[in-house]
């Protein structure tokens, strides 16, 4: 059994792309969130959410439904960290807000919420998931700047390594 779970939703492939990619950096399992897999939630001690941002500054559609989810789930003791795909040159005022929105749906259940980046390395106007100075999550921008992913997910993963038991 492992010990770290990701849920993901993606609408054209881009963060189903990095979720795989993550599920062999962090040894997790994967579960794609339009299937609901709510009653795997409580399975893991640490969970990874990630979620591209749609419309403006909406979750990605899957999302919508399992955000809810998230918030009847007991999450207590759990770590967690968010991911989030976005496109911050043509949605520079709402760029991956769908990081903050899961944020702000599991900051008060009792879990560890662990990943949170500076946002030296990033250009955009606001986002939802700039909360106290820093993204609480990790943004990656695959329509602009996807040569930096690598290295953004690389560093990410040593940093939760440290955090996820
Ligand atoms: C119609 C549309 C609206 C979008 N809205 C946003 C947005 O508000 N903020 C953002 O950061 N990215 C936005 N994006 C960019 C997507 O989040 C980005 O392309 C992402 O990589 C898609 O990931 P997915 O294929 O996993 O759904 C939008 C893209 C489209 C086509």
């Amino acid at each position: 059994m492992k010990k770290t779970a990701i849920f993901y939703g993606s609408t054209t492939g881009n963060t189903e792309t990095i979720a795989k990619e993550l599920a062999e950096m962090l040894d997790a399992d994967l579960f794609d969130v339009s299937t609901n897999p709510a009653d795997k939630l409580g399975l893991y001690q640490n969970l990874v959410f990630g979620t591209s941002t749609w419309g403006i500054g909406d979750l990605q559609d899957d999302w919508e439904g399992f955000v809810d989810e998230l918030k009847a789930a007991d999450l207590q003791g759990k770590t967690v960290a968010i991911f989030g795909t976005g496109d911050a040159d043509s949605y520079a005022d709402s760029f991956v807000d769908g990081i903050g929105i899961i944020y702000k749906a599991i900051e008060n259940k009792g879990c560890k919420v662990v990943g949170f980046t500076e946002a030296d390395d990033y250009s955009f106007d606001e986002s939802q998931a700039f909360i106290d100075g820093h993204f609480v999550g990790l943004p990656l921008d695959e329509d602009n700047e996807s040569q930096k992913t690598e290295l953004r997910l690389s560093n990410w993963v040593k940093a939760l390594k440290v955090e996820m038991q």
